[in-house]
């Protein structure tokens, strides 16, 4: 696969992974991958934490599954994020502009997707059990997942004082795509885990859990593994790989050029 290829096939998966295990060789590689970003005065201010062992991911497993079930439940998600949500009556894309497509959604969710951030769809949500079923499809596909990623950034470069936190930031994001641009071409499928970040006292205990020291503050959650041929895709998918029309996002020498 060349490297168009890669960033053409690059998704976010969020299906089940297969039980072939990700060799310490494959690791290696996305690893290097990840540390040949660039970073600020090549600081490469991470750490990455691998976990493989079962009892750990099992935990983690926990930690996810309680986060998407309790940020369901509690509403406040919907209420913070719902404004990125774009979508008609069928559950699709209606308008080209910043916003998140839902491309795979229940039947029976489509009827309130229109109005998800009310009181009244909460009440439809918790009736239908839906924090529930969301949070035991999660923790499955964590416990399933070969390799876990924990992602710290050094706190003395990502200082939110100045502007090293937002080159800590980019830094991390550019590392992260190249590996996922590697792994794309190895079949092997990522998933970024925000939930539990949405959840803090959740997000302190995984942090706990992996006795993340206080110069590092764990900023991302990652799992991977090979994919099978034919994925299954989960029960609401809010990836897709649709873009917006170069012209709706570029612009000519000005704002309001075109
Ligand atoms: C910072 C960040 C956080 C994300 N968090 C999640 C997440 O928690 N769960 C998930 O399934 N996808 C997550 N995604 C993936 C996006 O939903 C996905 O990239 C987007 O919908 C476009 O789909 P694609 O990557 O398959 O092209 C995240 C992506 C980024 C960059």
């Amino acid at each position: 696969m060349n490297l168009l290829d890669a960033i053409e096939n690059r998704h976010a998966y969020n299906g089940f992974h297969t039980d072939e295990p990700v060799t310490e060789e494959e690791m290696n590689i996305l690893l290097k991958a990840f540390n040949k970003a660039p970073s600020q005065f090549n600081s490469q201010p991470w750490k990455v934490l691998i976990s493989r062992d079962k009892e750990n991911r099992y935990k983690l497993a926990e930690y996810c599954g309680i986060a998407m079930k309790t940020a369901m439940e509690k509403g406040e998600f919907w209420e913070k994020y719902g404004k990125y949500f774009y979508h008609d009556k069928n559950g699709s894309s209606i308008k080209p502009g910043m916003g998140m497509k839902v491309d795979h959604i229940p039947n029976f969710l489509k009827q309130i997707i229109n109005f998800i951030i009310s009181s009244d769809a909460m009440s439809f949500i918790r009736e239908k059990s839906i924090p529930t079923i969301l949070g035991i499809e999660n923790r499955k596909l964590v416990e399933k997942s070969p390799v876990c990623l924990a992602i710290f950034l050094r706190k003395a470069d990502y200082n939110k004082s100045d502007n090293s936190s937002f080159y800590s930031t980019l830094s991390l994001g550019m590392a992260i795509e190249n590996m996922w641009l590697a792994a794309t071409e190895m079949n092997i499928g990522m998933q970024f885990m925000s939930m539990p970040m949405e959840v803090p006292e959740i997000w302190k205990k995984i942090s706990d859990m992996y006795n993340c020291p206080t110069e590092f503050e764990m900023v991302a959650l990652m799992r991977l593994g090979h994919m099978p041929e034919k994925p299954d895709r989960p029960v609401l998918d809010w990836t897709s790989p649709d873009r917006l029309p170069l012209q709706e996002w570029t612009l000519d020498e000005k704002f309001g050029s075109n």
